[in-house]
């Protein structure tokens, strides 16, 4: 099968050809059509923890849970079941599904053009009258987007700040904000007013000019602070302190790049207590996801619908930057789209 995988410590992403992976029991194999891009594909690569990048190198002889080559790559998919493994299943050869590989394994991401999960791990049915490109684009994003705006308690009349509000989750926390009557502050680089206004935000502020220009801009009508912050981007905890201090007393404060412990390590914080966001997939959030959809509730922006070969340059883009919405990768051309 056609696969972007990680074949060595010091590679880079590159289209493969690898054995099909056939499913162990309790597992369905899975003949994927779309898959999603995250972040999170080229930040394990980049991962010395990982072991997958040159620095991690030195992990793999010692560490035996250290992930091994070639490391096919991606987490989110969405295809039909194509053949299932011993023991009872929840589903059923041909069935439509989508979900989030937990773990991926040799032979077992996403961008594939096959995969082999567990029936227990986050997947889930893609009900009638949602494409199976659309659900690809929602298991990381989209449960991220439910998980965040739970955590953050943020309601009707409230303000919340969101920084990198155009990308993935960006896109979709901003249109679930809003439908709960949150007044969304939406932080971007470009001239994203029209794109944001649609996802219902209040008001979209252009920091392209540099990080000091996102404190003035909300404090011309935030003078006590916002609400709530979900910063999608600050790595340095130098950052995400400095987002930090637009939140009032009492607000809460939530990073989705682990610059919450380190900030506070570091007594950078003067505002309230960083909330570490750490994203736990189920397949009961991705039923309620996938019926937002179909009901109509929210939209998926799919930016960029591109060929499977394409996805190392994919890749490299967006850790450069510049995500707006989600992109897709095709891994079955001319299948067509499920609609039930
Ligand atoms: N902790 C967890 O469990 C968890 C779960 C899911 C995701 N995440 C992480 O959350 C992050 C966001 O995910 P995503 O899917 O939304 O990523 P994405 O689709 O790549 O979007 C990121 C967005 O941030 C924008 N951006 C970057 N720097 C910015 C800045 N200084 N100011 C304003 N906007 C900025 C980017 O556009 P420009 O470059 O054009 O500005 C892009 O629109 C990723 O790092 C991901 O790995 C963590």
């Amino acid at each position: 099968m056609r696969a972007v995988a990680v074949t060595a410590p010091l590679g880079e992403p590159m289209l493969v050809e690898l054995p099909k992976p056939d499913p162990e029991m309790g597992e369905v194999r899975v003949r994927i059509e779309y898959a999603a891009l995250n972040p999170y594909d080229w930040q394990r690569a980049d991962d010395p923890a990982a072991g997958l990048s040159p620095q991690g190198f030195p992990h793999v002889q010692g560490f035996p849970h250290v992930q091994g080559f070639p490391h096919v790559v991606g987490v989110d998919f969405a295809g039909r079941v194509d053949m299932v493994g011993r023991g009872p299943s929840r589903f059923r050869v041909g069935d439509p599904v989508f979900g989030r590989v937990a773990h991926p394994s040799p032979g077992g991401g996403a961008y594939a053009e096959y995969v082999s999960v567990h029936q227990d791990s986050p997947i889930a049915l893609v009900p009638s009258g949602l494409s199976l490109k659309v659900a690809a684009a929602l298991p990381t994003a989209g449960t991220a987007a439910c998980q965040i705006l739970a955590a953050l308690g943020a309601g009707e009349g409230d303000c919340l700040l969101i920084v990198g509000a155009a990308g993935g989750i960006g896109s979709y926390l901003t249109q679930l904000a809003s439908a709960r009557g949150v007044r969304v502050l939406a932080a971007v680089r470009g001239d994203e007013r029209r794109r944001m206004s649609i996802l219902g935000a209040a008001r979209t502020l252009d920091v392209s000019a540099g990080p000091e220009s996102l404190p003035a801009a909300v404090r011309e009508s935030h003078p006590h602070g916002v609400d709530a912050l979900a910063d999608l981007v600050s790595e340095a905890p130098e950052a995400f302190a400095a987002h930090t201090a637009l939140v009032r007393d009492g607000g809460v404060a939530l990073t989705t790049r682990g610059a919450g412990a380190k900030a506070g390590n570091r007594a950078l914080h003067t505002g309230p207590p960083p909330v570490d966001f750490r994203l736990a997939p189920s397949a009961l959030l991705l039923d309620a996801l996938a019926a937002a959809v179909t009901s109509g509730a929210f939209v998926v922006p799919i930016d960029f619908e591109l060929p499977l070969e394409k996805a190392p340059e994919a890749l490299a883009q967006n850790r450069a930057g510049g995500a707006r919405g989600k992109t897709v990768f095709v891994l079955r051309p001319g299948a067509g789209h499920h609609t039930g």
